[in-house]
């Protein structure tokens, strides 16, 4: 399967070079790859094209050096997804068969003054990526966000089917790419995640380093509520995704019941695999996304599992950094790591610890933002879970692994 990925220089993109190669079983890929498995029905052989609009940096570079060794892809092709010829081309080019959509607009302020820029990026490019689909018979894994729930006042966590009100540009112009993904009709599996974060670019675990690494004392709020995403593991989902694609039998019902508690119906061939959920109910029927016999196409909601605040997720970081840190034999403060943000590099403060710096709950409004921020943000995982067989981590485990190696 030829799988072209878009936005391969961001978070996502960079997790999925890693855990490509892991799959390929690359020499000097950290992790356990299923790697040196015979290819088979179930280990299908991917190639993967990486593509982005810019050059990937050189930060960006070398730590995928450090978490991949030499086996890792860290050459880019220059794809820009707002333009549908070029994508086409891509396609014709390299036999396409599949594209993992990881780029977007991701700055949800700067959204707000770029309305146009984000309804490009975040609605039009996707749909050009499912008219280059459709046209070919592929399939396109698009990723979005629990913005689209926006200002709904939910306190349990969102199933596939809620509807949303996003509260700004960003959410709503990611509502408006999963509407035009469905809405041209290409086999298409849609996945929210929320709370995304890895070694990578700008997210809230690197900033949490640096910050409690050279500040005293630090605010984060605790009024709003969600669960945080390692990157890597959506990365891993997603490669089972397109495992599943891959199988001649369609994959889901491969998976179907071995990864439940309770036994659920079977899917018929006029019933999507998704239309059932752990009660055997139809709660989740009510988006038609099921393509021809196609039975994986639809929506789905993926984080770690657990629920916390960004108050809680900031003392975790910050307590586990140092923990890591220690158990990795750093002298804290002595500077021997190469990772930027962490304490252990910062030559010339006075902040040996992070737990040193005293972290404490506020409230969101001491934070003017153009956006209002969904308050409860915890996404419902049993259909992803139950139509993949997906085993998902507990979020202080998943960050446990980064911080690891990010020290
Ligand atoms: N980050 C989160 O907390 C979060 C939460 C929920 C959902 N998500 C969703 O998860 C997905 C991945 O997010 P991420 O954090 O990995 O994003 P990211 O790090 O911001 O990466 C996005 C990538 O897309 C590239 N890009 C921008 N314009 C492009 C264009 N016209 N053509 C091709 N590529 C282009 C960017 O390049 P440049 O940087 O050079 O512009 C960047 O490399 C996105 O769909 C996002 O909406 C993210």
């Amino acid at each position: 399967m030829n799988v072209l990925v878009t936005g391969g220089n961001g978070q996502l993109g960079n997790s999925l070079r890693i855990a490509a190669a892991e799959m390929a079983g690359a020499p000097g890929v950290q992790g356990s790859p299923a790697a040196q498995r015979p290819r088979t029905e179930d280990n299908p052989a991917f190639n993967f094209l990486f593509s982005d609009v810019n050059e990937a940096s050189e930060e960006s570079v070398a730590m995928l050096r450090k978490l991949g060794g030499e086996g890792v892809d860290t050459s880019t092709t220059r794809l820009d997804i707002t333009d549908l010829e070029a994508i086409r081309a891509l396609v014709r080019e390299h036999h396409i068969d599949a594209i993992v959509n990881c780029a977007a607009f991701t700055n949800v302020d700067a959204a707000e003054s770029q309305p146009e820029l984000a309804e490009l990026l975040n609605a039009k490019a996707p749909e050009n990526l499912a008219v280059a689909m459709r046209e070919s018979g592929g399939l396109l894994v698009h990723v979005s966000t629990d913005y689209v729930f926006g200002a709904e006042p939910y306190n349990t966590p969102c199933r596939e089917d809620q509807q949303g009100t996003p509260t700004g540009v960003y959410g709503l112009t990611k509502l408006h790419g999963e509407q035009a993904v469905r809405r041209v009709g290409c086999r298409h599996v849609i996945i929210r995640t929320a709370w995304l974060y890895s070694e990578f670019g700008k997210n809230f675990v690197r900033t949490m380093l640096h910050l409690t690494a050279t500040r005293p004392q630090l605010k984060v709020v605790f009024d709003q509520v969600g669960t945080p995403t390692y990157a890597g593991d959506l990365a891993s989902a997603i490669l089972t995704i397109l495992k599943a694609a891959a199988s001649p039998a369609g994959g889901p019902e491969l998976f179907f019941v071995q990864s439940l508690e309770k036994p659920i119906p079977a899917p018929t061939s006029t019933t999507p695999a998704h239309a059932a959920d752990a009660a055997g109910s139809t709660i989740l029927s009510e988006i038609p996304d099921q393509i021809g016999d196609d039975r994986i196409s639809g929506i789905y909601h993926f984080s770690n599992e657990g629920v916390c605040s960004w108050y809680d997720f900031a003392k975790a970081i910050a307590e586990m950094a140092d923990q890591v840190g220690h158990d990795a034999g750093f002298t804290p403060g002595s500077g021997t790591s190469v990772t930027p943000g962490s304490n252990y590099v910062m030559p010339g403060s006075d902040r040996t610890f992070h737990s040193a710096c005293a972290i404490q709950p506020c409230h969101s409004d001491e934070f003017p933002s153009p956006v209002r921020r969904p308050a409860y943000s915890v996404l419902d995982k049993t259909r992803i879970k139950a139509t993949f067989g997906l085993s998902i981590p507990y979020w202080t485990d998943s960050l446990r692994r980064c911080l690891a190696s990010l020290v």
